[in-house]
């Protein structure tokens, strides 16, 4: 309720031109037009999915990777409080389901009946990569980056196209890297030269987009790091995280630069978050340092102030230690979709 009146308050310095120009129609982006979302990631963009393992994926686990088509689409996105975390890491809709408008509605959503579909790949507890042992998988079902993508391309998207998911009509979302800046700082130690482990991770996403784009995909939003440092307990500061930003957005410039036919649009979440922090009084936020304790119980929106969070969760722009909340989510999905707009095609 409280939310409209803070909409477009702040655009937080994103810059952003329309872009114009000779580019073969397939090739542009438009955020209108855009059919479907396909995400992949950890905990900030999974979605609970009723066939997924609980806190963790829309669908399958590293027990069990393989899907059919007829699996995939007799699944059923969740938003309902019988659930643990009402479906997503966020307690609540998280910014992909604000974003694509697809699992915001109480209950179970199918995909196909979105405007915009949404299929998230995601996995709670995600690294980049683990098999090699670099940053271990957090559990033995967690299903990293790099697999997702290998099960991808095994199974989602045969699947997809089965339906006539239509390529040049897709954004491919990818937000991955807090799990592994995390595990880096507490596995190396605080005197670890960190910039050739963040390179190393950078090698590895871009590897795993370039199978990506092999399949014929063209579109994508990128995600740098959020302000980990500013979360109720941090492992790292803020010049970590700038250097992994840093590192990151070279990587994704040499993408695009290798690619002439693919969008890539890197949106700068971690300056748009740090803005809302910086002026949470103008958004509604009356809690940016902590979180509250009862942030998990099935009564904590009905009775929050059993939990001594009298203002209730939509208040604490941090949901629990390191996610940020669902009002946290949705105030920044509404500035992510106003950006995608003018990054669109004229
Ligand atoms: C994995 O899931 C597929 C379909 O979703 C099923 O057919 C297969 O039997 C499962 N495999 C195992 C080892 O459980
Ligand atoms: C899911 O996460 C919630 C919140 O952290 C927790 O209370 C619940 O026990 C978890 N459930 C499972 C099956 O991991
Ligand atoms: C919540 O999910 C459970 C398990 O899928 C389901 O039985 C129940 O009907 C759902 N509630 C709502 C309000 O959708
Ligand atoms: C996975 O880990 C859990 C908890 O640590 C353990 O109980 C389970 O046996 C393991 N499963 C496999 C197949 O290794
Ligand atoms: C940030 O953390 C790194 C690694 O522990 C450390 O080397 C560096 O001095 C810290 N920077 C600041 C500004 O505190
Ligand atoms: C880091 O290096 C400094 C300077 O060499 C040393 O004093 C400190 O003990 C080291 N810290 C750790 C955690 O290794
Ligand atoms: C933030 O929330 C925590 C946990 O509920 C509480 O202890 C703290 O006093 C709150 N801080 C502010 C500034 O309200
Ligand atoms: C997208 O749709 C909005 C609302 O209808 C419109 O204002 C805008 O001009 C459209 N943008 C593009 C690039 O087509």
């Amino acid at each position: 309720m409280m939310l409209k009146l803070f909409f477009g308050l702040v655009s937080a310095g994103v810059v952003a031109a329309a872009p114009k120009g000779d580019r073969h129609e397939k090739d542009k982006f438009n955020w209108n037009s855009t059919k479907s979302v396909i995400a992949f990631g950890d905990s900030y963009t999974y979605v609970q999915g009723t066939l997924g393992r609980t806190n963790a994926t829309y669908i399958g686990d590293n027990f069990n990777l393989t899907f059919t088509p007829a699996k995939l689409f007799s699944n059923r996105i969740v938003l309902n409080q019988t659930w643990a975390n009402q479906g997503s890491a966020a307690g609540g809709s998280n910014w992909i389901e604000y974003l694509t408008q697809c699992g915001v509605q109480k209950g179970l959503t199918d995909p196909q009946t979105c405007v915009k579909q949404l299929w998230s790949f995601a996995y709670g507890g995600a690294n980049t990569i683990s098999e090699d042992g670099f940053t271990p998988a957090h559990w033995n079902h967690t299903v990293s980056f790099a697999q997702q993508i290998e099960q991808f391309a095994s199974y989602g998207n045969p699947a997809l196209q089965s339906i006539g998911l239509d390529k040049s009509d897709a954004l491919v979302a990818v937000w991955i890297g807090i799990n592994d800046i995390n595990d880096l700082a507490k596995l190396r130690g605080k005197n670890e030269s960190f910039t050739p482990l963040y390179e190393k991770v950078q090698r590895n996403v871009w590897s795993n987009v370039e199978k990506i784009y092999r399949l014929g995909y063209k579109k994508y939003l990128i995600m740098n790091l959020p302000p980990l440092d500013r979360s109720p307990s941090p492992a790292v500061n803020a010049s970590l995280i700038n250097t992994f930003n840093n590192i990151a957005a070279s990587h994704a410039d040499a993408f695009a630069s290798r690619h002439s036919d693919a969008t890539v649009l890197q949106y700068d979440v971690n300056t748009v978050l740090n803005s809302i922090l910086d002026q949470h009084d103008a958004y509604g936020f009356k809690n940016v340092t902590k979180f509250c304790p009862g942030f998990n119980k099935a009564d904590i929106r009905s009775d929050p102030s059993k939990y001594g969070c009298g203002e209730g969760l939509d208040t604490y722009f941090w949901y629990d230690s390191g996610h940020l909340g669902s009002r946290t989510n949705q105030v920044f999905a509404g500035m992510l979709e106003k950006w995608l707009g003018r990054r669109s095609w004229t």
